[in-house]
């Protein structure tokens, strides 16, 4: 298949490449020309594993190309929305300039029975809305809403083996076109017998909003439970194992610690609920505004317990911060719980020395104030405490003989991942989230 994939950011250059891994002819458009440039020469603009491996091979293969000229999609048959939809400055609400302006610009490059399918997350509605901008190009053209569920550092892996494909379609013969239009661009992944689910535009939209709700619900459920062992000296980690063994609840996303952050599961919460207001059935997703709130206190909780632990105030002490990536395996630090402790610490006067093995340079641009080091043992020297903030392996493997070149026997665990017993039995004083 001919596909154009029209935003070549995270979801859009994954998607790139493995549709031309998949055997597809591909083109990626982005406004963005330096983004452009560093995909055609094979580069990820972002830290995804296995993501330049499959760049190179495709580009060699010709199969996948990159262009700023909207022009040159005029021959692709499907064509993938994958523009962000941030929240709006100053609004819980999703920001859908970068959408309409997509599904806009195509338009006059629409060839007779083309396909624009849209993978971005947006409020449910939109794509009804779009599909009347669609049928408005001067040549017959119709909608699908294929949402994804792609996770940061399993980007490719989610991409080419989906747990679940699901096409939003319209009713009638354009619908059965659309489905087997994208049964064929999917055909490897069907057939391993991924379940695929046929439904309507809204259900599609609502799919990808609710489980990112969901999941972070889980997650705030977990911390709130966090908050009272906190309070009652019990153990929420051994609280999350043992209610995890009833496989209704299951232990996957019972991680309890900093929170959520990313690119996704904030702001969708947010845009989620802000739709809710819009339909006039706000009291159904209020309950999300207590997930948001959940997880912006495990921060100040935190930021107390580092005070606590350095007696009462950080002002003038010297703080190691491990971790700035919202999770391990990425260098994203949008709404990143752990690079917002990091600010909160110096803004309150401590000296934050802070290291992440890929997110330093991320951090850097959002935070050019910042101290940042390579290592933890160059963080940790001369130390007053050493805050674990994001749960990469080369931190939950640190063993205190390697931090001993720090000041002061103070570690605290913001995720959960260290193993206690061997920091208490080194001398140090450790202290979590929701562990006494
Ligand atoms: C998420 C969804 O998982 C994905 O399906 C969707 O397409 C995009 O949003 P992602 O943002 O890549 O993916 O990260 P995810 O692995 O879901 O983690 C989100 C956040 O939750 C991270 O900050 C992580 O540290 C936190 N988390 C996760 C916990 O605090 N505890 C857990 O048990 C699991």
């Amino acid at each position: 298949m001919k596909i154009s994939v029209i935003g070549c950011g995270y979801l859009g250059a994954v998607h790139a490449a493995c549709m031309a891994e998949l055997g597809h002819e591909v083109i990626g458009v982005d406004v963005d020309q330096s983004k452009i440039d560093a995909l055609t020469a094979a580069h990820a603009p972002f830290f995804e594993p296995g993501l330049p491996e499959l760049l190179a091979s495709a580009n060699a293969s010709g199969r996948l190309r990159f262009t700023t000229d909207i022009a040159e999609v005029s021959d692709a048959d499907v064509h993938f929305i994958a523009v962000g939809t941030p929240q709006k400055k100053g609004e819980y609400a999703a920001d859908l300039t970068y959408v309409n302006a997509a599904v806009t610009a195509l338009l006059p490059h629409l060839r007779d029975g083309a396909l624009v399918v849209g993978k971005s997350t947006v409020p449910v509605g939109t794509a009804a809305r779009l599909a009347e901008l669609v049928a408005s190009a001067p040549v017959s053209a119709s909608l699908a809403w294929n949402p994804e569920f792609l996770r940061e550092g399993f980007a490719v892996k989610d991409t080419l083996g989906p747990d679940r494909l699901v096409y939003g379609v319209p009713a009638g013969e354009a619908g059965e076109r659309a489905t087997a239009i994208l049964d064929e661009i999917y055909e490897v992944a069907l057939s391993r017998e991924t379940p695929r689910i046929i439904t309507d535009y809204a259900t599609a939209e609502l799919v990808k909003v609710s489980a990112n709700a969901f999941l972070a619900t889980k997650i705030s459920f977990i911390n709130a439970m966090a908050e009272i062992a906190e309070a009652t000296g019990a153990d929420v980690t051994q609280l999350a194992d043992a209610i995890g063994h009833d496989n209704r609840i299951g232990r996957r996303f019972l991680n309890s610690g900093l929170g959520f952050g990313g690119g996704c599961l904030p702001k969708d919460i947010r845009a989620f609920r802000a739709r809710g207001e819009e339909l006039g059935l706000g009291a159904s997703l209020a309950f999300l505004g207590e997930v948001d709130a959940i997880n912006l206190r495990r921060r100040d909780r935190m930021v107390e317990i580092t005070r606590e632990a350095l007696g009462g105030d950080v002002r003038g002490k010297r703080i190691a911060v491990l971790g700035l990536a919202f999770k391990p395996d990425s260098d994203d630090v949008r709404d990143s719980p752990s690079l917002d402790v990091a600010m909160r610490l110096r803004a309150e006067g401590a000296t934050v020395v802070a290291t992440d093995p890929e997110a330093v340079e991320t951090s850097r641009r959002q935070h050019p104030e910042l101290d940042y080091v390579a290592t933890a043992q160059e963080a940790a020297t001369g130390a007053d405490a050493v805050l674990v903030l994001t749960e990469w392996k080369q931190f939950r493997d640190l063993m205190p003989a390697d931090l001993e070149v720090a000041a002061g026997r103070v570690i605290l665990d913001g995720r959960n991942c260290l193993d206690r017993d061997r920091w208490r039995a080194a001398g140090w004083l450790y202290r979590s989230l929701g562990r006494p």
